[in-house]
């Protein structure tokens, strides 16, 4: 990850070109423009969820197979958006679409425990060597979960997010996430703000903010909030941030974060939402070799069916075992999803599926790495298993404050609109990253590097 002496960008050009990527975009999507102008009659916004909302409008999807996907003009595009990284299996892979029509002949709903959820659980267990598992139906009811789990467990309403990160919609966490710069608040004392309207300033409150990769800050947060008589029950973190591009933990940090929350009798939550099942079987626990007291699973875990796990030690769980805390849920370990969950685990994302992601990775960060150097643009490419983007900034970005301060936004923007109109379906928002799969082969990650290429090409000529 090197961030060498860059080219003075001229901005006026990259206006220019951007104005022209757009109307090329308009002009290739006029059945997504149509399907908007009917959807927004009944549904808002003409999309399911605020994240799918697109200015002028939205690309609506048609079907998926392996690495590809059709929008409703019938553009074929490779994709790496994969559902925000819901599918590091592809697109209707053939030993999840048998599970899935075997379990649909048999019922796909019982509010009942069956034989599948049992597997899962086993294997998910193997995987992350913590001993008790429950199932949800997304990301954002896994850490609404595992963070009352937390609570009852320590008898504290406080706890503690990362500045920046996304744990999902509820109240809990919709707190200090892409808030305007100047209202972060001093370092060591970062504000608590709602993310959005309807979250009461009572609620947020008890979410405390800490800057990533500084176990210094959050330690000395958290003897504090002690000494303030609101001791936090918990940390939750992502181990490797995935909503500023992609962020990795700086080395030490994360056993420094073990050490001091199991010292001040804090729960350590990692939100794998993102990570797990992506970056390697055992996703960042395995990865990184820190072993938290909860985890939560979602995305990936489905194979593309809605799902979610929390997992953690006997300790964490016994609140959940006694009956104390009521984990519950009418459509959790939903039999359809747990077969799909389970013939992903075992016939998808085995060790030979890992090693196919890390190839390509490996391949698509090379790619664009040496693009970068070439053309001298300011940014370096980072990843690790399955995710990883190129990250435009001057600086290496180590948490929010720096992502903010140095994220060139106008690249950024500028990058996805190349990868739209050269066949690259890439994730939206100028916080993400792709995810690679199983299916992707090494044609379709020279087809992303060459779009990368064009435009740097344009941006310097
Ligand atoms: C790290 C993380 N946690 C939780 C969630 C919430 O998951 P869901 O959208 O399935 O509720 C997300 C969603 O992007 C996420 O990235």
């Amino acid at each position: 990850m090197s961030v060498e002496a860059t080219a003075e960008l001229d901005r006026a050009r990259i206006a220019e070109l951007t104005e022209r990527e757009q109307r090329r975009l308009d002009e290739t999507t006029p059945g997504s423009r149509a399907m908007y102008e009917r959807a927004r009659r009944a549904l808002s916004g003409g999309v399911a969820s605020a994240y799918q909302e697109r200015d002028p409008w939205p690309i609506y999807l048609e079907r998926g197979s392996g690495s590809r996907v059709w929008d409703v003009d019938g553009t074929e595009r490779v994709d790496f958006h994969n559902a925000f990284g819901s599918m590091p299996q592809g697109h209707a892979h053939p030993a999840i679409t048998r599970a899935v029509e075997r379990r649909l002949a048999l019922g796909t709903q019982f509010a009942a425990p069956t034989e599948d959820a049992v597997v899962v659980a086993e294997e998910l267990k193997r995987r992350w060597g913590l001993p008790r598992w429950r199932f949800v139906n997304s990301g954002s009811e896994a850490t609404m979960d595992a963070i009352r789990i937390a609570r009852a467990q320590t008898g504290r309403d406080t706890i503690v997010k990362i500045f920046g990160s996304y744990h999902g919609h509820h109240d809990y966490v919709m707190v200090s996430i892409g808030v305007p710069y100047e209202q972060i608040g001093d370092r060591e004392d970062y504000a608590s703000l709602p993310y959005g309207g309807g979250i009461p300033q009572s609620v947020a409150d008890l979410t405390v903010p800490v800057p990533f990769n500084d176990a210094g800050a959050m330690e000395r947060r958290i003897e504090r909030l002690i000494e303030e008589g609101r001791p936090p029950a918990c940390v939750i973190m992502e181990p490797a941030m995935m909503n500023l591009g992609v962020v990795l933990p700086e080395p030490g940090y994360l056993e420094a974060v073990r050490e001091l929350t199991r010292r001040l009798g804090v729960l350590l939550i990692f939100d794998e939402v993102k990570t797990g099942l992506c970056i390697a079987a055992g996703g960042a626990t395995e990865r990184f070799g820190v072993e938290p007291d909860l985890v939560t699973l979602a995305k990936a875990l489905g194979g593309g069916l809605p799902t979610g796990a929390i997992g953690g030690t006997e300790a964490a769980f016994e609140v959940v075992e006694s009956g104390a805390v009521y984990q519950v849920g009418t459509f959790n370990g939903n039999p359809l999803a747990m077969a799909a969950a389970r013939a992903s685990l075992e016939e998808v994302l085995t060790p030979e599926g890992y090693q196919v992601l890390e190839a390509r990775e490996e391949q698509l960060l090379g790619a664009c790495q040496e693009v970068i150097d070439r053309y001298g643009l300011p940014g370096y490419a980072v990843g690790i298993g399955a995710k990883g983007c190129v990250t435009f900034s001057p600086e290496r970005i180590v948490d929010y404050e720096s992502f903010k301060a140095h994220q060139d936004k106008e690249l950024a923007e500028l990058s996805w609109l190349y990868n739209m109109n050269r066949g690259i379906y890439m994730t939206p928002g100028r916080e993400e990253e792709w995810t690679l799969t199983v299916a992707h082969s090494p044609e379709d990650c020279d087809r992303f590097a060459a779009a990368f290429e064009e435009m740097a090409s344009d941006l310097t000529a």
